[in-house]
């Protein structure tokens, strides 16, 4: 579900459906087509079901996945991936045991350790600025050989390409892509742009 074809998972996040689809719109128009609906506004669910529904070309997951009943809402609504920001081995399990991809976040050896003996080969590095960053991922990918990495959190433009040069990372996860003041203003434009530019940089990375 995540993988090297689709390096860049923009978040997505609204309070309204309609906005939620027009936002996953222009990101496929700009190319990214895995989108991950994170759940922390009223809204998520709906948005995650309209987008889930409405395009059938988009793999749309759902974000911040905190418990195994949320979860289960989010795949009955149509989530492909389940990303959570910690490590819960509830969520974990009730995932695996549905044949549904799931992401949690990692940050130390001991949470990579524990993620590998559940069984997961890609894990989520958040957040990945403040947790060191590149030099930790390199560090962590030296021990963890065969462990795949999503960073998100503090992921942008400027350093997309140094996440991406890392063999260890698979995709890398951010709201760069979808800033809220464009699609306040309803300027979808810019979204498309932004998701444009990031996969331009993305495959100059991989090349
Ligand atoms: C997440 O939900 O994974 C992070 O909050 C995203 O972080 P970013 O806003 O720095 O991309």
């Amino acid at each position: 579900m995540i993988n090297e074809d689709s390096p860049i998972v923009p978040l997505v996040q609204s309070e309204d459906v309609q906005t939620a689809v027009k936002t996953a719109h222009a990101l496929q128009v700009g190319g990214l087509s895995v989108i991950e609906v994170v759940l922390r506004s009223q809204a998520a669910m709906d948005c995650l079901e309209a987008i889930a529904s409405g395009a059938s070309d988009v793999i749309v997951g759902a974000g911040t996945v905190l418990t195994a009943n949320q979860a289960e809402e989010a795949i009955s609504k149509g989530a492909q991936f389940i990303v959570s920001p910690g490590l819960n081995e509830e969520v974990v399990s009730h995932c695996k045991a549905g044949g549904i991809n799931v992401y949690p976040g990692v940050v130390t050896p001991s949470e990579v350790q524990r993620a590998w003996n559940l069984g997961l080969r890609t894990v989520k590095f958040f957040p990945a600025g403040l947790s060191g960053g590149v030099p930790m991922l390199k560090a962590l990918s030296t021990v963890f050989r065969e462990m795949r990495f999503m960073p998100t959190g503090g992921v942008s433009a400027e350093n997309l390409q140094d996440y991406l040069a890392l063999p260890s990372v698979v995709a890398c996860g951010g709201s760069w892509l979808t800033p809220q003041k464009e699609i306040d203003a309803g300027n979808f434009e810019a979204v498309t742009g932004l998701a444009r530019d990031a996969l331009a940089l993305a495959r100059q990375a991989r090349s």
